[in-house]
C-alpha cells in the first residue's frame, strides 16, 4: 500500500507573517490525520520560521527548487545543504513553471533530483504535457521523455525516496482539472514506464501525485483512481480552509 501524499506548492505567495498564520491553522486542524503525508512548500524566505512551528508535527516542509552545486558564485541559487538546514524534507524539481518560464531542461531537473537525494531530501519530480502536445496526441511521448531524462541514473534505492507528480500544464492554474480518467491514464502510463525502467515491485511502491486545479470538490474523485497517490496543490493550498478540506478528503479514501 502506498501512503498518500498531499503537498501544497505556494509558489511566489505569502510573506513570512502570512506563511506563519497559514501553517498555524493547518497544524491545528490537521494534527489528527496520520494516515497520509502532508507537505507545505512555501517560498525560501519562510522555510526556517515554519520549520520551528512544524517541529514535532505531522506536517513536513518542502522547498520549491534547489541548485545542484554545493556552494559558490551562483547568485540567487539555494543549495541542498541550505534546504536541509532550513528544515526541508522535500523539494519540488522541474515544476512546469520552472521548465517553461525559466527554461529548465530535464537534464537540469535530473541534476537537481540527484543532488536532493544525495543530501537526504525527497525530490517531487514533475512531468506533464502542454495543451498543444496533448492536442497533437503526444502526451505519452512527452511524459516518457521527461521521465527518462529526469530520472536518469537514479538507483532503485534512490527511486524509493522519489515522489512523481503528473502535472498537465493545461490544467495548472487554469481551473481546468484533468478528468480522473485522464489523470489515471497518464499515471498508469508512468507506472508502466517505471516498471520497464526498473521493475514491477519498484513501480508499485513509487507514489505518483496529480497536480493541476485540484480543489476540495474534485480531490475525492481523483483519489479514487488506482494509480493516484496524492496531489500537488497550487492555488487551493493558499487558503487554509480549502487545503484542509483537500487533505481531509484525500485521507478518507
Ligand atoms: P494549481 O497548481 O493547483 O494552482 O493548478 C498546481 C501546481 O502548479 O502544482
Amino acid at each position: 500500500m502506498r501512503r498518500p501524499i498531499i503537498a501544497g506548492n505556494w509558489k511566489m505567495h505569502k510573506t513570512i507573517v502570512e506563511a506563519i498564520d497559514l501553517v498555524n491553522r493547518l497544524k491545528r486542524e490537521l494534527y489528527a490525520l496520520t494516515d497520509l503525508d502532508i507537505v507545505v512548500c512555501p517560498p525560501f524566505t519562510s522555510l526556517s520560521d515554519l520549520d520551528e512551528i512544524l517541529e514535532g508535527s505531522n506536517l513536513a516542509l518542502g522547498a520549491q527548487d534547489i541548485y545542484w552545486e554545493t556552494s559558490g558564485a551562483y547568485t540567487g541559487e539555494v543549495s541542498a545543504a541550505m534546504l536541509k538546514d532550513a528544515g526541508c524534507e522535500y523539494v519540488i524539481c522541474g515544476h512546469s513553471e520552472r521548465r517553461n518560464l525559466f527554461f529548465e531542461t530535464s537534464e537540469q531537473v535530473n541534476k537537481k533530483a540527484r543532488t536532493a537525494l544525495a543530501h537526504g531530501l525527497s525530490p517531487i519530480v514533475c512531468v506533464g504535457e502542454n495543451l498543444k502536445q496533448r492536442e497533437e496526441g503526444r502526451t505519452f511521448e512527452v511524459v516518457r521523455e521527461q521521465l527518462i531524462e529526469s530520472l536518469k541514473d537514479l538507483t532503485e534505492v534512490e527511486m524509493l525516496k522519489v515522489v512523481l507528480a503528473y502535472e498537465p500544464v493545461w490544467a495548472i492554474g487554469t481551473g481546468k482539472t484533468a478528468t480522473p480518467q485522464q489523470a489515471q491514464e497518464a499515471q498508469s502510463f508512468i507506472r508502466n514506464k517505471l516498471s520497464e525502467l526498473y521493475n514491477e515491485g519498484l513501480a508499485q511502491s513509487i507514489r505518483i501525485q496529480y497536480g493541476g486545479s485540484v480543489r476540495p470538490d474534485n480531490i475525492a474523485d481523483l483519489m479514487s483512481q488506482e494509480d493516484m497517490d496524492g496531489a500537488l496543490v497550487g492555488g487551493a493550498s493558499l487558503d487554509a480552509g480549502s487545503f484542509i478540506e483537500i487533505v481531509k478528503r484525500a485521507g478518507g479514501r
